[in-house]
């Protein structure tokens, strides 16, 4: 592979062009569509075809590269960068690497595509310091449960939550995942099992609605999630249904783990209050929308019923066992006493 070229789950770039694998597309297609143009990337981060806290930014990053490669000057470049940045509003990362990448956009091209790809091989970094904290937290013979995804399809690397499951699993731990299906756009039942089959771990997929019984039954032994802006108190912002997941394993004491790199924290964010929460479409509460080619579209409420489609919710820190980052895990605890603005990297 030349120096310039990087491929991920869900990302391959080489020459000036960034294929983007279509995670609406999935499990049915592996359908790579081209991402090197910023009206392209913008409709892909919409639609989520390209989602996943740390892999939007990423892919804005090597979006621009594409961009610069092919002559654009600073001007259309930082304009580019804006519209992006906006694309989507509560996962911090897109911000912090559309914000990283400001200086090089000035610069030469090379300049532009070598930041782009630092921030590639950093979350590749990020994920294996994530995967190497959490694995240690999990016993042999556990039975785990995770909600949207969080594994190499969200980031460039092996993943947030479901990286620190797979090197577990790696590791020779007997694992099970239970297997959250996330309502309404069905990041679980599409993408985390397709993940979890192609790694061959064990798993069962369920309604969102089953967390509960399945931890009655004594069945979960730690919850393991990811997260798209942290707070400075610890709160969290996820995917729409997490903070339900967390009331039901702190009422059965079940340990229930955040999976973060530095780059999904907002210290600027006193608590989770101030996280902005990304409104969706009604059609996707309304029904299943379908691809953009319109397969697959059901609707089943009536064609005006009135809906709320917050895309997250917001976990309070105090429901949080620990917070597994990439320089380590810090407790529930922790967190609560100031611990995240204490170790912030300068
Ligand atoms: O709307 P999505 O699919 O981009 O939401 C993704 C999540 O909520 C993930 O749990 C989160 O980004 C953290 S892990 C990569």
């Amino acid at each position: 592979m030349p120096s310039a070229a990087r491929s991920s789950l869900s990302l391959r770039y080489e020459s000036a062009r960034l294929a983007v694998l279509d995670q609406q597309a999935l499990p049915d297609a592996e359908r790579w569509l081209d991402g090197s143009d910023a009206d392209a990337m913008i409709g892909h981060l919409h639609a989520l075809r390209v989602r996943g806290a740390p892999l939007i930014g990423v892919a804005a990053a090597l979006c621009l590269a594409c961009l610069a490669r092919d002559g654009a000057d600073a001007p259309a470049l930082h304009a580019a960068a804006d519209r992006l940045r906006a694309a989507r509003p509560t996962a911090v990362n897109l911000r912090w690497a559309i914000d990283r990448m400001r200086p090089a956009l000035s610069g030469t091209p090379a300049r532009v595509e070598a930041e782009a790809l630092a921030i590639f091989d950093e979350d590749v970094a990020l994920c294996d310091a994530m995967a190497a904290h959490g694995a240690a937290l999990i016993a042999d013979g556990e039975e785990l449960l995770t909600h949207c995804n969080t594994g190499g399809l969200a980031t460039a690397g092996v993943g947030t939550a479901l990286g620190v499951v797979r090197r577990a699993w790696e590791s020779g731990k007997k694992l099970h995942v239970w297997v959250d299906e996330t309502r309404p756009l069905l990041q679980g039942g599409r993408l985390t099992a397709w993940e979890l089959a192609r790694l061959g771990i064990p798993h069962t997929l369920i309604t969102d609605s089953m967390a509960a019984v399945v931890m009655r039954a004594g069945r979960v032994q730690r919850v393991l999630v990811g997260a798209d802006r942290v707070a400075a108190n610890g709160d969290f912002a996820n995917k729409i249904g997490t903070y339900g997941v967390a009331v039901l394993a702190a009422h059965h004491a079940v340990p229930f783990h955040v999976v973060a790199p530095w780059s999904t924290v907002d210290l600027a964010c006193a608590d989770g209050a101030a996280i902005p929460i990304e409104q969706r479409d009604p059609a996707e509460v309304r029904g299943v929308t379908g691809r953009a080619d319109g397969v697959g579209a059901v609707r089943w409420a009536p064609v005006a019923t009135p809906v709320f489609n917050p895309a997250f919710d917001v976990t309070p820190g105090t429901l949080v066992t620990s917070l597994v980052l990439d320089t380590g895990v810090l407790s529930g605890a922790e967190l609560a006493s100031g611990a995240l603005a204490r170790t912030a990297r300068a």
